[in-house]
């Protein structure tokens, strides 16, 4: 029977940094020990979450049940190309395995923070990647008929940071593994994928496209851009980018013949970065108590030093409705809110 720990801390285990409790800790390693973790809930009533590592979540109060924490941790090639990571393997710790060993297609994604088993879950993305792109299987453990299920990619829904995880099957499908198709780049085959921002220049200033030259291209960009949650806390992009239809879009470039964005909808729609609206409408930097705006990327929040969940979504408020009043753009959260 699996260890419940109760009344357990969560505050190193989100990257905001927010002050919260679990009624009962619960790990697994194993399809049986997950099972019997929810059996357990099941006959004590108890409500479940799952979390890893906690990189994306707003932690709202403390919780009246047990959060569930995957730990098996193992990465082991299953095919040619083929790699299988389980649920709690550190997602950057997967992409420096696959460049390491010569593997393409998850070194645009250096450097984000979170667990294999949540790649899925967001769809995650940077520099022109997202998961789906590689992701060939998933593999969950259902909640409701406490078994084993894996689904191929076509089944998981992906969308921009959106997945059947987050819909169909959420509160349901715990995953355990996922696995990926690589691409060897001895192979000579291997498209590189450097098109985005200013990753193409930073890549021919270390030489030129390479895995290894991708990842520490990426690792720089970022290092520069985000906080480092360790230091202060963060979850990454806080808002989606908006889509707008083609005509506003138009109608705003006329304002703001600046405004960067991205045709996408077969050209009927413009994906806006967040991230321009609020710098433009005067937050990057912004500062007020315990909570602000970060000063070199605008779409990230952060904890200045013990905020709390209520000073963060109240800030998340004030930037929503001022950024809809002066573009008439609604923004949605990135981030899952507990
Ligand atoms: N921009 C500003 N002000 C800023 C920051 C950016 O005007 O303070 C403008 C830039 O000039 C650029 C545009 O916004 O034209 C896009 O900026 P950036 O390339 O930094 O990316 P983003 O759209 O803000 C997205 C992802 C990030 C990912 C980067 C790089 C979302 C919600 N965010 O951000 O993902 O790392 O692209 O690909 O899609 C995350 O999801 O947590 C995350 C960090």
């Amino acid at each position: 029977m699996t260890n419940f720990s109760d009344n357990f801390a969560l505050r190193g285990r989100n990257t905001f940094g927010l002050d919260a409790e679990a009624r009962h800790w619960a790990e697994f390693r194993t399809a049986a020990e997950l099972r019997d973790i929810l059996l357990r809930c099941r006959e004590q009533g108890l409500p479940w979450y799952v979390l890893s590592g906690g990189s994306n979540i707003i932690l709202t109060g403390n919780f009246p049940g047990a959060v569930i924490h995957p730990a098996a941790d193992g990465i082991a090639l299953i095919g040619p190309g083929l790699v299988r990571a389980e649920a709690a393997v550190v997602w950057d710790d997967l992409v420096a395995w696959s460049v390491e060993r010569g593997l393409g297609g998850l070194e645009n994604l250096s450097l984000i923070p979170g667990y294999a088993g949540a790649a899925p879950v967001q769809n995650i993305g940077a520099y022109g990647a997202e998961a789906k792109d590689t992701i060939e299987t998933v593999e969950y453990f259902d909640a409701a008929t406490l078994e084993t299920v894996r689904i191929p990619k076509e089944a998981c829904a992906f969308g921009y940071r959106e997945s059947v995880f987050k819909g169909s099957l959420k509160g349901r499908a715990i995953v355990t593994a996922v696995e990926f198709r690589l691409t060897p780049e001895a192979d000579g085959k291997y498209a590189y994928n450097i098109g985005y921002g200013d990753l193409h220049d930073r890549v021919m200033e270390l030489g030129g496209p390479s895995l290894r030259n991708i990842r520490q291209a990426v690792i720089a960009i970022r290092e520069a851009k985000l906080p480092d949650p360790a230091v202060t806390g963060n979850a990454g992009s806080f808002f989606k980018n908006p889509v707008i239809p083609a005509a506003q879009a138009a109608e705003l470039r006329e304002r703001y013949p600046e405004m960067p964005g991205y045709a996408c909808n077969g050209g009927a729609a413009v994906k806006v970065p967040a991230a321009w609206l609020i710098d433009r409408a005067g937050w990057k930097g912004f500062r007020s108590g315990t909570v602000g705006v970060h000063p070199k990327q605008a779409l990230v929040l952060i904890n200045l030093g013990g905020a709390t969940a209520q000073e963060i979504l109240n800030l998340a408020r004030r930037i929503i409705c001022d950024v809809e009043q002066k573009f008439g753009v609604t923004l949605s959260m990135e981030v899952n809110i507990l």
